[in-house]
């Protein structure tokens, strides 16, 4: 384990079971569709990375960025669009792939704007959300692990842009960053 944690959260093992688990209903849910997974940059492409192969649907992706932190561990809840898509998305099955649902403000707010452009659906699966931090309700069809109000690293998420790398879930000893 990295000196830096304090305790793993989801293992793994875990994540890539329940990975496997989202893709199966998500291939049945888009059976017979192509969907645009749209990933929130950075910290959704490693989940983004093992959910698109173990979908068995064909699928096309494309990214954009988001910010609501700094390198602080509170959402500013003001966010801003850092990379809009490539492509338009009229008319096109999008499947928002998010690493964590915090407040809710960034999904919310990329609803809103994605809904404006037309698309044929949106739907969202994100890995974590910490249900007890929400403040906006948005509508997610999907969500991998439901975890506690604990600020947590690893697996595409960052502290300060650290930690991403880490093949599991786990939360940062609290004083690295109080
Ligand atoms: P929200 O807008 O408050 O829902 O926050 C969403 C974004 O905040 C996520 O996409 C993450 O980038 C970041 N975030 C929220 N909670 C955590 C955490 O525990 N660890 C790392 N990043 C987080
Ligand atoms: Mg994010």
């Amino acid at each position: 384990m990295h000196p830096d944690i304090a305790e793993i959260l989801i293992p793994a093992d875990e994540l890539q079971a329940r990975i496997q688990q989202l893709a199966d209903e998500i291939s049945l849910a888009y059976a017979g569709k192509q969907p645009l997974l749209l990933a929130v940059l950075k910290g959704s492409i490693v989940f983004l990375a093992d959910l698109m192969r173990a979908l068995s649907v064909p699928h096309a992706i494309d990214f954009m960025a988001t910010s609501s932190y700094g390198s602080a561990t509170e959402s500013s809840g003001v966010v801003r669009i850092l990379k809009d898509l490539d492509e338009p998305i009229e008319g096109r099955d999008v499947l928002i792939v998010e690493d964590i649902i915090d407040s809710g403000n960034t999904l919310d707010y990329l609803r809103t704007l994605l809904l404006a452009r037309n698309p044929a659906s949106l739907r969202i699966v994100t890995l974590l959300s910490k249900p007890s931090r929400r403040q906006l309700d948005v509508p997610v069809d999907w969500v991998g692990f439901e975890i506690p109000d604990r600020f947590v690293i690893g697996y595409g998420l960052d502290y300060d842009e650290h930690y991403r790398n880490l093949p599991y879930i786990g939360i940062l000893k609290e004083e690295l960053y109080s």
